[in-house]
């Protein structure tokens, strides 16, 4: 097998594709001058065909041997190379996994670029503002209710109870950077732990250990741990006395939970995102939903992205069987190639520090725009409404930082100390600037994802500003 030949040239590429750029635009004008048009010139097609030629570039240069073919303006197929080893075998279908993977790239920037502005945390002003919330929706978050529907709405919140905060506890562009760690045998192959610690804020996964053991691997910061009901039991273990760690349920509360949630400090919610089933399976979106909807920039450690996999490997267990993992890093590197995160791992720690051959925010939010634009013509909606256009619900809370701060009065003694404080009612004046422009832009309303499979409905919930209180 070569070795992927990385670009040493990344800056004459991009002054290319700028001319490249211009001169599109510059043909557009002249055609709209000639034909004597006075309608403003269409450019959505030129600006994603220059991004996804950009693309086509940064998975040459980042993707290990992964190749990208453009099929238009949107669509693009991520091919591994021939010969590349599918070690996973479908019983059901008698296939090996496949080589080559499509995908909508306007769909994709439109998508990830939402989660900038999200809410990822389940609230009990959400379940109020959304019909019928508490009767369906919030059945659907309780294993053991016994019912499908909350017939009851006592013992619903009896069971939410302790993991729901009245208002959004984090904010989009809380964190400038944050680093998302996997638990990839392949972590104990570098030391990027001191590395991992010097982000604003650290999330992880599960039962991944942190301690003096794994330090140098995986570091000892801990902010922020996506959970599932299995790792429940392990979790008082696991954590260790860490009560500032904020723990986020990805599916479903239960008894095991609330029993294990009396017992620890922490703060505890639920993770609220529809159930996405796009691109990569697997526990890690999540977790980088949950980071892009408070952090700029998402930088990944500990994710099975490199080829050569024969295995899915954890640092500090023996393996288990995992799901197909080509499909994954094509996905990811996809990811990393619209800006939505950046991949650290053995085989890329060289040239950690080179991103110019990604794209720039700026042409992230050209293509952005043009994405939408196109899709508005599409739907014949052209003009919108604006950044509220997705809004299929709309409610109301109070304003930012007042009470009530969750947890409840009958709450154990070791559970009143926790610290929510630090989240719920933190001043507005101490969040990051970047933040609070961003809240004052929203006109202080939060959005958040209406559950199902449907992308654009949102449940936007307004809270008035100082100003109008
Ligand atoms: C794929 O597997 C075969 C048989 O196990 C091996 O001979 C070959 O070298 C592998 N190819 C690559 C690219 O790893
Ligand atoms: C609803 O649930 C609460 C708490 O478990 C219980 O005390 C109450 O009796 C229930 N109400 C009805 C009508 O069943
Ligand atoms: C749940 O918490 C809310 C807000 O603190 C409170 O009003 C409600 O009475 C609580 N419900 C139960 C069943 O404890
Ligand atoms: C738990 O934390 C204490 C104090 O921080 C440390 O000394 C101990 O080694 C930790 N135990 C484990 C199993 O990590
Ligand atoms: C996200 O928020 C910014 C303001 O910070 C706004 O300009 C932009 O239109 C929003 N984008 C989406 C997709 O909602």
């Amino acid at each position: 097998m070569t070795r992927p030949r990385f670009s040493r040239k990344p800056a004459l590429v991009r002054l290319l594709s700028v001319a490249a750029l211009f001169s599109i635009i510059l043909i557009a004008i002249q055609s709209s001058f000639f034909t004597g048009s006075r309608a403003p010139v269409n450019l959505d097609i030129p600006i994603l065909s220059h991004f996804q030629s950009n693309l086509q570039q940064c998975v040459a240069n980042r993707g290990l041997g992964l190749t990208a073919h453009i099929i238009d303006h949107c669509s693009v197929i991520l091919k591994f190379p021939q010969g590349t080893n599918s070690t996973w075998y479908n019983e059901q279908f008698k296939i090996f996994e496949p080589l080559e993977y499509k995908y909508d790239v306007c769909e994709a920037i439109l998508l990830w670029e939402q989660y900038r502005n999200m809410t990822t945390v389940l609230t009990r002003e959400y379940l109020d503002s959304r019909p019928d919330g508490w009767f369906d929706y919030a059945a659907k978050r309780i294993a053991q209710l016994g019912a499908d529907k909350c017939y009851n709405q006592t013992l619903c919140e009896e069971h939410l109870n302790l993991t729901l905060p009245a208002k959004p506890p984090f904010h989009p562009r809380q964190f400038r950077r944050c680093a998302v760690v996997g638990n990839s045998g392949d972590l104990l192959k570098t030391q990027f732990g001191e590395e991992i610690d010097s982000h604003d804020a650290v999330i992880r996964d599960n039962e991944a250990p942190v301690n003096e053991r794994y330090a140098k691997h995986v570091g000892l910061k801990r902010d922020f741990r996506l959970v599932v009901r299995g790792a429940a039991g392990n979790m008082i273990k696991i954590l260790n006395g860490s009560d500032d760690e904020v723990l986020i349920i990805k599916s479903v509360i239960h008894r095991d939970f609330n029993a294990m949630i009396k017992k620890i400090r922490n703060p505890v919610y639920l993770f609220q995102g529809i159930v996405l089933r796009r691109g990569a399976k697997g526990t890690g979106m999540k977790s980088i939903e949950l980071a892009l909807s408070m952090c700029d920039i998402v930088d990944i450690y500990g994710f099975t992205v490199d080829p050569g996999y024969t295995e899915w490997t954890r640092y500090f267990s023996t393996p288990r069987k995992g799901h197909n993992p080509l499909q994954g890093r094509a996905y990811y590197q996809l990811l990393e190639c619209l800006g939505v995160i950046r991949i650290h791992s053995p085989m890329r720690a060289k040239r950690k520090q080179d991103w110019s051959d990604v794209p720039s925010r700026e042409m992230i939010n050209n293509a952005h725009r043009a994405a939408l634009h196109l899709k508005e013509k599409q739907a014949g909606q052209e003009g919108g409404l604006g950044r509220f256009v997705n809004c299929k619900v709309w409610g109301k809370s109070g304003p930012y930082g007042t009470g009530p701060v969750s947890g409840s009065t009958d709450m154990t003694d070791t559970r009143k100390e926790s610290n929510y404080n630090r989240w719920e009612i933190m001043p507005f004046e101490s969040l990051r600037e970047e933040a609070r422009k961003h809240y004052m832009q929203m006109e202080g309303v939060s959005l958040y994802k209406m559950d199902g499979n449907k992308l654009d409905d949102l449940v936007c919930v307004k809270h008035p500003l100082k100003s109008e209180a």
